[in-house]
Protein backbone atom coordinates (compact mmCIF):
# COMPACT_ATOMS: atom_id res chain seq x y z
CA UNK A 1 0.00 0.00 0.00
CA UNK A 2 2.69 2.85 0.92
CA UNK A 3 4.61 1.84 -2.19
CA UNK A 4 1.50 2.72 -4.33
CA UNK A 5 1.13 5.97 -1.82
CA UNK A 6 4.69 7.20 -2.72
CA UNK A 7 4.62 5.84 -6.77
CA UNK A 8 1.60 7.78 -6.92
CA UNK A 9 3.28 10.66 -4.90
CA UNK A 10 6.25 10.75 -7.60
CA UNK A 11 3.85 10.27 -10.50
CA UNK A 12 1.98 13.92 -9.67
CA UNK A 13 5.42 15.43 -8.37
CA UNK A 14 7.30 14.58 -12.35
CA UNK A 15 3.65 16.63 -12.84
CA UNK A 16 2.61 19.15 -10.56
CA UNK A 17 4.76 20.80 -7.96
CA UNK A 18 2.75 18.74 -5.20
CA UNK A 19 5.41 18.04 -2.72
CA UNK A 20 7.43 21.08 -3.33
CA UNK A 21 4.40 23.41 -2.76
CA UNK A 22 3.89 21.33 0.70
CA UNK A 23 7.50 21.84 1.33
CA UNK A 24 7.98 25.74 0.90
CA UNK A 25 4.44 26.24 2.53
CA UNK A 26 4.07 23.90 5.63
CA UNK A 27 6.57 21.07 6.05
CA UNK A 28 9.89 23.09 5.54
CA UNK A 29 8.47 26.75 6.25
CA UNK A 30 10.35 27.54 9.84
CA UNK A 31 8.48 29.40 11.79
CA UNK A 32 9.26 31.88 14.97
CA UNK A 33 8.85 29.24 18.18
CA UNK A 34 7.23 31.60 20.29
CA UNK A 35 3.64 31.97 18.82
CA UNK A 36 0.66 32.79 21.51
CA UNK A 37 -2.32 33.05 21.15
CA UNK A 38 -2.83 35.56 19.30
CA UNK A 39 -1.21 33.77 16.04
CA UNK A 40 -4.17 31.10 16.50
CA UNK A 41 -6.49 33.57 14.29
CA UNK A 42 -5.23 33.53 11.00
CA UNK A 43 -5.57 29.99 10.43
CA UNK A 44 -9.57 30.71 12.03
CA UNK A 45 -10.25 33.42 9.58
CA UNK A 46 -9.35 30.68 7.02
CA UNK A 47 -11.99 28.40 8.57
CA UNK A 48 -14.57 30.88 9.07
CA UNK A 49 -13.94 31.53 4.98
CA UNK A 50 -14.37 28.16 4.21
CA UNK A 51 -17.35 27.86 6.31
CA UNK A 52 -18.95 31.08 4.69
CA UNK A 53 -18.69 29.65 1.09
CA UNK A 54 -19.86 25.86 2.14
CA UNK A 55 -22.51 27.43 4.00
CA UNK A 56 -23.20 30.18 1.25
CA UNK A 57 -23.48 27.76 -1.28
CA UNK A 58 -25.72 25.71 0.49
CA UNK A 59 -27.83 28.47 1.21
CA UNK A 60 -28.23 29.96 -2.30
CA UNK A 61 -29.47 26.42 -2.95
CA UNK A 62 -33.15 27.34 -2.26
CA UNK A 63 -32.65 31.27 -1.81
CA UNK A 64 -34.79 33.55 -3.77
CA UNK A 65 -33.37 36.84 -4.81
CA UNK A 66 -36.21 38.88 -5.81
CA UNK A 67 -37.79 41.49 -3.57
CA UNK A 68 -41.11 39.57 -3.77
CA UNK A 69 -39.71 35.69 -2.75
CA UNK A 70 -36.18 36.46 -0.60
CA UNK A 71 -37.87 36.95 2.88
CA UNK A 72 -40.18 34.16 3.07
CA UNK A 73 -37.39 31.68 0.33
CA UNK A 74 -35.20 32.73 4.05
CA UNK A 75 -38.19 31.90 6.53
CA UNK A 76 -38.63 28.50 4.10
CA UNK A 77 -35.04 27.54 4.74
CA UNK A 78 -35.47 28.33 8.07
CA UNK A 79 -38.60 25.85 8.94
CA UNK A 80 -39.32 23.25 5.73
CA UNK A 81 -35.49 22.75 4.58
CA UNK A 82 -33.42 19.94 6.44
CA UNK A 83 -31.20 21.50 8.47
CA UNK A 84 -31.70 24.84 6.89
CA UNK A 85 -31.92 26.65 10.19
CA UNK A 86 -28.26 25.12 10.76
CA UNK A 87 -26.81 25.82 7.60
CA UNK A 88 -28.24 29.89 8.15
CA UNK A 89 -27.14 30.52 11.29
CA UNK A 90 -23.85 28.94 10.72
CA UNK A 91 -23.76 31.92 7.92
CA UNK A 92 -24.97 34.06 9.65
CA UNK A 93 -23.62 34.08 12.85
CA UNK A 94 -20.61 33.08 11.05
CA UNK A 95 -20.36 36.58 9.78
CA UNK A 96 -20.09 37.79 12.61
CA UNK A 97 -17.31 35.45 14.05
CA UNK A 98 -15.53 36.19 11.29
CA UNK A 99 -14.93 39.72 12.02
CA UNK A 100 -14.48 38.61 15.64
CA UNK A 101 -11.13 36.55 14.41
CA UNK A 102 -10.07 38.98 12.11
CA UNK A 103 -10.36 42.42 14.45
CA UNK A 104 -8.67 40.17 16.36
CA UNK A 105 -5.98 39.62 14.25
CA UNK A 106 -5.56 42.95 12.72
CA UNK A 107 -5.16 43.96 16.04
CA UNK A 108 -2.19 41.23 16.65
CA UNK A 109 -0.35 43.42 13.82
CA UNK A 110 -1.04 46.46 15.90
CA UNK A 111 0.82 44.64 18.96
CA UNK A 112 3.57 43.54 17.69
CA UNK A 113 4.35 45.52 14.97
CA UNK A 114 3.62 42.77 11.84
CA UNK A 115 2.95 45.91 9.75
CA UNK A 116 6.63 47.40 9.53
CA UNK A 117 9.17 46.56 7.04
CA UNK A 118 9.32 43.91 5.01
CA UNK A 119 5.51 43.14 5.81
CA UNK A 120 3.90 46.29 4.64
CA UNK A 121 3.05 44.61 1.42
CA UNK A 122 1.19 41.87 3.57
CA UNK A 123 -0.55 44.49 5.98
CA UNK A 124 -2.07 46.14 2.60
CA UNK A 125 -3.21 43.24 1.39
CA UNK A 126 -4.83 42.91 4.48
CA UNK A 127 -6.50 45.59 4.55
CA UNK A 128 -7.50 45.16 0.97
CA UNK A 129 -9.10 41.90 2.38
CA UNK A 130 -11.03 43.83 5.05
CA UNK A 131 -12.17 45.96 2.82
CA UNK A 132 -13.93 43.58 0.29
CA UNK A 133 -15.03 41.74 3.80
CA UNK A 134 -17.17 44.91 4.56
CA UNK A 135 -18.44 44.89 1.30
CA UNK A 136 -19.20 41.44 0.96
CA UNK A 137 -21.07 41.41 4.56
CA UNK A 138 -22.75 44.56 3.81
CA UNK A 139 -24.35 43.21 0.48
CA UNK A 140 -25.02 40.11 1.89
CA UNK A 141 -26.94 41.67 4.96
CA UNK A 142 -29.70 42.74 1.88
CA UNK A 143 -30.18 39.38 0.90
CA UNK A 144 -33.07 38.25 3.79
CA UNK A 145 -35.00 41.28 2.51
CA UNK A 146 -35.76 42.32 6.09
CA UNK A 147 -36.80 46.06 7.38
CA UNK A 148 -33.10 46.55 8.72
CA UNK A 149 -31.92 45.08 5.69
CA UNK A 150 -33.53 47.52 3.15
CA UNK A 151 -33.02 50.60 5.62
CA UNK A 152 -29.68 49.81 6.34
CA UNK A 153 -28.58 49.67 2.84
CA UNK A 154 -30.97 52.93 1.69
CA UNK A 155 -28.93 54.88 4.76
CA UNK A 156 -25.51 53.31 3.38
CA UNK A 157 -25.89 53.62 -0.25
CA UNK A 158 -27.76 57.16 0.09
CA UNK A 159 -24.54 58.55 1.56
CA UNK A 160 -22.76 58.06 -1.70
CA UNK A 161 -25.33 61.12 -2.80
CA UNK A 162 -22.99 63.48 -0.33
CA UNK A 163 -20.06 63.54 -2.69
CA UNK A 164 -20.51 66.49 -5.15
CA UNK A 165 -21.24 66.11 -8.59
CA UNK A 166 -21.20 62.95 -9.47
CA UNK A 167 -22.81 61.62 -5.56
CA UNK A 168 -26.61 61.26 -6.78
CA UNK A 169 -25.48 59.28 -10.01
CA UNK A 170 -23.46 57.28 -8.56
CA UNK A 171 -25.83 56.01 -5.95
CA UNK A 172 -28.33 55.31 -8.29
CA UNK A 173 -25.85 53.18 -9.94
CA UNK A 174 -24.99 51.36 -7.08
CA UNK A 175 -28.56 50.58 -6.67
CA UNK A 176 -29.70 50.16 -10.21
CA UNK A 177 -33.02 52.49 -9.48
CA UNK A 178 -34.01 56.23 -7.15
CA UNK A 179 -34.68 53.34 -4.56
CA UNK A 180 -33.12 50.15 -2.67
CA UNK A 181 -35.74 47.53 -5.00
CA UNK A 182 -35.58 44.25 -7.16
CA UNK A 183 -32.76 45.43 -9.30
CA UNK A 184 -30.45 46.24 -6.11
CA UNK A 185 -31.36 42.99 -4.46
CA UNK A 186 -30.34 40.94 -8.09
CA UNK A 187 -26.81 42.86 -8.19
CA UNK A 188 -25.85 42.57 -4.22
CA UNK A 189 -27.12 38.56 -4.83
CA UNK A 190 -24.54 38.15 -7.51
CA UNK A 191 -21.87 40.47 -5.97
CA UNK A 192 -22.32 38.41 -2.54
CA UNK A 193 -22.32 35.04 -3.71
CA UNK A 194 -19.66 34.92 -6.35
CA UNK A 195 -17.61 38.46 -7.41
CA UNK A 196 -16.31 38.95 -3.49
CA UNK A 197 -15.92 35.43 -2.52
CA UNK A 198 -13.82 35.31 -5.61
CA UNK A 199 -11.53 37.98 -4.89
CA UNK A 200 -11.53 37.32 -1.22
CA UNK A 201 -10.12 33.64 -2.08
CA UNK A 202 -7.18 35.36 -4.56
CA UNK A 203 -6.64 38.03 -1.74
CA UNK A 204 -6.10 35.40 0.43
CA UNK A 205 -3.73 33.31 -1.29
CA UNK A 206 -1.60 36.15 -2.07
CA UNK A 207 -1.76 36.94 2.00
CA UNK A 208 -0.15 33.86 2.20
CA UNK A 209 2.34 34.24 -0.40
CA UNK A 210 3.55 37.41 0.82
CA UNK A 211 3.80 35.86 4.71
CA UNK A 212 5.59 32.89 3.47
CA UNK A 213 7.81 35.11 1.55
CA UNK A 214 9.21 37.63 4.08
CA UNK A 215 8.40 34.89 6.93
CA UNK A 216 6.24 35.39 10.27
CA UNK A 217 6.60 38.43 12.89
CA UNK A 218 6.61 36.93 15.95
CA UNK A 219 5.62 38.32 19.31
CA UNK A 220 9.09 40.17 20.44
CA UNK A 221 9.38 41.78 16.54
CA UNK A 222 12.79 39.95 16.16
CA UNK A 223 13.65 39.07 12.98
CA UNK A 224 14.40 34.85 13.10
CA UNK A 225 15.89 34.95 9.58
CA UNK A 226 19.10 36.65 11.45
CA UNK A 227 20.88 33.45 12.92
CA UNK A 228 20.43 30.27 11.18
CA UNK A 229 22.37 27.29 11.60
CA UNK A 230 24.75 25.56 9.38
CA UNK A 231 21.97 23.67 7.04
CA UNK A 232 20.54 27.68 6.99
CA UNK A 233 17.50 27.11 9.08
CA UNK A 234 16.58 29.76 11.40
CA UNK A 235 17.87 28.61 14.81
CA UNK A 236 14.98 29.94 16.76
CA UNK A 237 12.40 28.41 14.21
CA UNK A 238 10.20 25.32 13.94
CA UNK A 239 8.61 23.51 11.24
CA UNK A 240 5.00 24.78 10.73
CA UNK A 241 3.92 21.33 10.00
CA UNK A 242 3.63 18.97 12.71
CA UNK A 243 4.12 21.92 15.42
CA UNK A 244 2.19 24.56 14.22
CA UNK A 245 -0.55 22.76 12.47
CA UNK A 246 -1.27 20.68 15.80
CA UNK A 247 -0.84 23.70 18.06
CA UNK A 248 -3.71 25.31 15.46
CA UNK A 249 -5.69 22.40 15.35
CA UNK A 250 -6.40 22.95 19.52
CA UNK A 251 -7.34 26.16 18.52
CA UNK A 252 -9.37 25.32 16.20
CA UNK A 253 -11.25 22.71 18.49
CA UNK A 254 -11.57 25.81 21.35
CA UNK A 255 -13.49 28.39 18.89
CA UNK A 256 -15.65 25.60 17.23
CA UNK A 257 -16.87 24.97 20.78
CA UNK A 258 -17.55 28.54 21.32
CA UNK A 259 -18.84 28.46 18.16
CA UNK A 260 -21.08 25.41 18.30
CA UNK A 261 -22.63 27.20 22.01
CA UNK A 262 -23.13 30.87 20.23
CA UNK A 263 -25.30 28.97 16.74
CA UNK A 264 -26.71 26.60 19.32
CA UNK A 265 -27.78 28.82 21.99
CA UNK A 266 -27.90 32.33 20.96
CA UNK A 267 -27.69 32.71 17.21
CA UNK A 268 -29.21 36.25 17.34
CA UNK A 269 -26.95 37.24 19.98
CA UNK A 270 -29.91 39.43 21.41
CA UNK A 271 -29.89 41.36 18.14
CA UNK A 272 -26.38 42.06 17.76
CA UNK A 273 -25.77 39.04 15.18
CA UNK A 274 -29.12 39.43 13.60
CA UNK A 275 -31.36 42.73 14.56
CA UNK A 276 -34.89 42.16 15.27
CA UNK A 277 -35.82 44.45 13.16
CA UNK A 278 -35.02 41.98 10.27
CA UNK A 279 -38.12 39.52 11.66
CA UNK A 280 -40.16 41.90 9.48
CA UNK A 281 -40.26 41.84 5.94
CA UNK A 282 -38.73 45.01 4.41
CA UNK A 283 -41.31 47.57 3.84
CA UNK A 284 -40.10 50.55 1.39
CA UNK A 285 -42.94 52.98 2.91
CA UNK A 286 -42.11 51.93 6.67
CA UNK A 287 -38.96 53.93 8.10
CA UNK A 288 -37.63 51.86 11.35
CA UNK A 289 -37.51 53.95 14.61
CA UNK A 290 -34.01 53.19 15.08
CA UNK A 291 -31.50 52.13 12.09
CA UNK A 292 -28.44 50.92 12.82
CA UNK A 293 -25.63 48.67 11.34
CA UNK A 294 -24.47 45.38 12.70
CA UNK A 295 -22.10 45.68 15.57
CA UNK A 296 -18.99 45.31 13.32
CA UNK A 297 -19.46 48.37 11.51
CA UNK A 298 -20.82 50.83 14.59
CA UNK A 299 -17.32 51.99 15.49
CA UNK A 300 -17.29 53.96 11.84
CA UNK A 301 -21.08 54.21 11.98
CA UNK A 302 -20.58 56.57 14.98
CA UNK A 303 -17.75 58.61 13.19
CA UNK A 304 -19.90 59.58 10.66
CA UNK A 305 -22.72 60.69 12.88
CA UNK A 306 -20.24 62.29 15.20
CA UNK A 307 -19.60 64.76 11.92
CA UNK A 308 -22.36 67.12 11.75
CA UNK A 309 -21.78 67.50 7.86
CA UNK A 310 -22.86 64.83 5.77
CA UNK A 311 -20.15 65.06 3.42
CA UNK A 312 -17.60 65.64 6.27
CA UNK A 313 -18.87 62.43 8.12
CA UNK A 314 -18.62 60.26 4.80
CA UNK A 315 -15.10 60.78 4.40
CA UNK A 316 -14.19 61.23 8.21
CA UNK A 317 -15.58 57.71 8.15
CA UNK A 318 -13.90 56.42 4.99
CA UNK A 319 -10.96 58.50 6.55
CA UNK A 320 -11.51 55.74 9.78
CA UNK A 321 -11.18 53.22 7.83
CA UNK A 322 -8.20 53.83 5.11
CA UNK A 323 -5.91 55.44 7.59
CA UNK A 324 -5.17 51.57 9.18
CA UNK A 325 -3.32 50.97 5.55
CA UNK A 326 -0.56 54.30 6.75
CA UNK A 327 0.56 52.45 9.91
CA UNK A 328 3.61 50.78 8.26
CA UNK A 329 4.65 54.79 7.48
CA UNK A 330 3.28 55.77 10.72
CA UNK A 331 5.23 54.20 13.10
CA UNK A 332 8.67 55.11 13.45
CA UNK A 333 9.42 53.34 16.59
CA UNK A 334 12.89 51.98 16.62
CA UNK A 335 11.62 48.69 17.85
CA UNK A 336 8.81 46.48 16.60
CA UNK A 337 6.73 44.43 19.39
CA UNK A 338 4.55 46.34 21.92
CA UNK A 339 6.83 44.37 24.60
CA UNK A 340 9.89 46.45 23.83
CA UNK A 341 7.95 49.87 23.27
CA UNK A 342 7.32 52.36 26.12
CA UNK A 343 4.74 54.13 28.64
CA UNK A 344 3.92 56.69 25.57
CA UNK A 345 3.05 53.84 22.55
CA UNK A 346 1.24 51.89 25.38
CA UNK A 347 -0.81 54.89 26.81
CA UNK A 348 -2.19 55.53 23.25
CA UNK A 349 -2.60 51.89 21.97
CA UNK A 350 -4.69 52.21 25.70
CA UNK A 351 -7.02 55.16 24.64
CA UNK A 352 -7.78 53.59 20.84
CA UNK A 353 -8.95 50.55 22.44
CA UNK A 354 -11.31 52.19 24.57
CA UNK A 355 -12.25 55.05 21.77
CA UNK A 356 -13.15 52.16 19.57
CA UNK A 357 -14.81 49.96 21.75
CA UNK A 358 -16.80 53.07 22.74
CA UNK A 359 -17.11 54.34 19.23
CA UNK A 360 -18.96 51.01 18.89
CA UNK A 361 -20.90 51.17 21.30
CA UNK A 362 -22.16 54.46 20.56
CA UNK A 363 -22.78 53.55 16.61
CA UNK A 364 -25.60 51.20 18.60
CA UNK A 365 -27.29 53.31 20.25
CA UNK A 366 -29.81 56.78 18.94
CA UNK A 367 -27.77 59.71 19.03
CA UNK A 368 -28.61 62.03 22.35
CA UNK A 369 -26.61 65.41 22.41
CA UNK A 370 -24.18 63.71 25.40
CA UNK A 371 -23.38 60.52 23.35
CA UNK A 372 -22.57 63.34 20.50
CA UNK A 373 -20.13 64.76 22.58
CA UNK A 374 -18.59 61.11 23.37
CA UNK A 375 -18.45 60.45 19.83
CA UNK A 376 -16.80 63.17 19.22
CA UNK A 377 -14.19 63.04 21.74
CA UNK A 378 -13.69 59.56 20.48
CA UNK A 379 -13.13 60.16 17.08
CA UNK A 380 -10.00 62.71 17.95
CA UNK A 381 -8.80 60.45 20.14
CA UNK A 382 -9.49 57.30 17.25
CA UNK A 383 -7.51 59.67 14.61
CA UNK A 384 -4.76 61.48 17.06
CA UNK A 385 -3.70 58.07 17.56
CA UNK A 386 -3.01 57.34 13.70
CA UNK A 387 -2.01 60.97 13.10
CA UNK A 388 0.18 61.53 16.60
CA UNK A 389 2.00 58.43 15.86
CA UNK A 390 5.01 59.91 14.05
CA UNK A 391 5.74 62.03 16.80
CA UNK A 392 4.84 60.22 20.06
CA UNK A 393 6.40 56.97 18.43
CA UNK A 394 9.65 59.00 18.35
CA UNK A 395 9.79 59.93 21.22
CA UNK A 396 8.67 56.70 23.59
CA UNK A 397 11.39 55.91 25.31
CA UNK A 398 11.49 52.27 24.43
CA UNK A 399 13.38 49.05 25.80
CA UNK A 400 16.68 47.56 24.62
CA UNK A 401 15.42 44.62 22.34
CA UNK A 402 17.33 40.43 22.95
CA UNK A 403 18.96 39.53 20.17
CA UNK A 404 17.38 36.13 20.24
CA UNK A 405 13.86 35.15 20.82
CA UNK A 406 13.08 35.23 25.15
C1 LIG B 1 -9.99 36.46 5.29
C2 LIG B 1 -9.21 37.14 6.08
C3 LIG B 1 -7.80 36.75 6.45
C4 LIG B 1 -7.21 35.51 6.45
C5 LIG B 1 -7.83 34.17 6.06
C6 LIG B 1 -5.85 35.69 6.91
C7 LIG B 1 -4.95 34.66 7.06
C8 LIG B 1 -3.70 34.79 7.67
C9 LIG B 1 -2.87 33.69 8.11
C10 LIG B 1 -3.26 32.20 7.98
C11 LIG B 1 -1.77 34.21 8.66
C12 LIG B 1 -0.62 33.42 9.32
C13 LIG B 1 -1.04 33.02 10.73
C14 LIG B 1 -1.10 34.19 11.67
O1 LIG B 1 -0.12 34.94 11.72
O2 LIG B 1 -2.13 34.36 12.36
C15 LIG B 1 -1.85 35.65 8.54
C16 LIG B 1 -0.88 36.56 8.96
C17 LIG B 1 -0.98 37.94 8.87
N1 LIG B 1 -2.12 38.66 8.49
FE1 LIG B 1 -3.85 37.84 7.82
N2 LIG B 1 -5.64 37.02 7.17
C18 LIG B 1 -6.80 37.70 6.91
C19 LIG B 1 -7.02 39.07 7.06
C20 LIG B 1 -6.03 39.98 7.45
C21 LIG B 1 -6.26 41.40 7.63
C22 LIG B 1 -7.60 42.08 7.48
C23 LIG B 1 -5.05 41.95 7.99
C24 LIG B 1 -4.68 43.38 8.31
C25 LIG B 1 -5.21 44.42 7.79
C26 LIG B 1 -4.07 40.88 8.03
C27 LIG B 1 -2.73 41.03 8.33
C28 LIG B 1 -1.84 40.00 8.59
C29 LIG B 1 -0.45 40.17 9.03
C30 LIG B 1 0.28 41.50 9.26
C31 LIG B 1 0.07 38.87 9.22
C32 LIG B 1 1.48 38.52 9.71
C33 LIG B 1 1.44 38.56 11.21
C34 LIG B 1 2.73 38.17 11.89
O3 LIG B 1 3.51 37.42 11.30
O4 LIG B 1 2.90 38.67 13.02
N3 LIG B 1 -4.71 39.72 7.71
N4 LIG B 1 -3.04 35.97 7.94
Amino acid sequence: MRDVLIKGRDWIDARFPMTKLWNEQAGEYYAPKNFNIWYYFGSLALVVLVNQIVTGIWLTMNYKPSAAEAFASVEYIMRDVEWGWLIRYMHSTGASLFFVVVYLHMFRGLLYGSYRKPRELLWLIGMVIYLVLMGEAFMGYLLPWGQMSYWGAQVIISLFGAIPVVGEQLAQFIRGDYVVSDATLNRFFALHVIALPLVLAGLVVAHLIALHEVGSNNPDGIEIKAHKDAAGKPVDGIRFHPYYTVKDLYGLAVFLGLAAIIIFFTPEMGGYFLEHANFQPADPLQTPEHIAPVWYFTPFYAILRAVPDKLGGVIAMGGAVMILMLLPWLDRSPVRSVRYKGPIFKAALALFVVSFLGLGYLGLQPPTPTYTLLARIFSVIYFGFFLLMPIYSRLDPVKPVPDRLT
